[in-house]
C-alpha cells in the first residue's frame, strides 16, 4: 500500500476486453514484460516478501507462471519446479485435476522435483476462481512439501481474503456488460 511500484505495476498491464471470448476482461501481462523496470519492480516486490522465508522450492504454472517465477527463484537462491499442463512432463509425475467453466484440466508435476518437509512458494500471474492454485498446492503437498504461500500479479480481493496469498493487482478483471 503506497508502494508507487504498485501503481506503476496496474498501470503496465493492459486489458483486452471479450478475449478470449465474450464478457472476459482478459488482463495481458506481456504489456508488463515489455517495460524491464517495471517487470523488476514486479519480482522485487515478490523477492523482498520471501527473501528471509527459508523457501527452497519456487513453482511456477505453465504457462505464465513461468515468466515469473524462475527470476523470483534465482533471487531467493531456490529450486525452480514447473507445474505443467498434461503430458509435457517425461518423468515420473503426479497429476492434480481442477474444473473448469466448461470441462477440467489438469496440472502436472516431477515426483522427484521435491523433497518432504521442504518450503515451497507457488507463483501464478494471476488468480480468478483459485481451481489452478488449489490443484497446485495439492501437487506440493502430497509429496510432503509445505505451501508457505501463493504469489500472483492479479487477482480479486475477495480471493486474497479466502487464501493466503500475495496479490500485487487488485480488482477489475471479470465480467463486463
Ligand atoms: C490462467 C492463469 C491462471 C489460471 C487462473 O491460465 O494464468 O493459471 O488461468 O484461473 P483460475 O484461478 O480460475 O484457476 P490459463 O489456463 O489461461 O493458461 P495459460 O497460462 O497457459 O495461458
Amino acid at each position: 500500500k503506497g508502494d508507487p511500484r504498485l501503481q506503476a505495476i496496474s498501470d503496465a498491464i493492459r486489458v483486452i476486453p471479450h478475449f478470449p471470448k465474450q464478457g472476459i476482461m482478459f488482463q495481458d501481462i506481456t504489456t508488463l514484460l515489455l517495460d524491464h523496470k517495471v517487470f523488476k519492480h514486479t519480482v522485487d516486490i515478490i523477492v523482498d516478501r520471501y527473501r528471509d522465508m527459508d523457501i527452497s522450492v519456487v513453482a511456477g504454472v505453465e504457462a505464465r507462471g513461468f515468466m515469473f517465477a524462475p527470476s523470483i527463484a534465482l533471487a531467493i537462491g531456490a529450486k525452480f519446479v514447473p507445474l505443467r499442463k498434461p503430458r509435457k512432463l517425461p518423468g515420473e509425475v503426479i497429476s492434480e485435476s481442477y474444473v473448469l467453466e466448461y470441462g477440467t484440466d489438469s496440472l502436472e508435476m516431477h515426483v522427484g522435483a521435491v523433497q518432504p518437509g521442504e518450503r515451497a512458494l507457488i507463483i501464478d500471474d494471476l488468480v480468478a476462481t483459485g481451481g489452478t492454485l488449489f490443484a497446485a498446492t495439492k501437487l506440493l503437498e502430497r509429496l510432503g512439501a509445505e505451501v508457505v504461500e501463493c504469489a500472483c500479479v492479479i487477482g480479486l480481493p475477495e480471493v486474497k481474503e479466502k487464501f493466503r496469498r500475495l496479490l500485487l493487482r487488485l480488482g477489475d478483471q471479470g465480467e463486463v456488460d
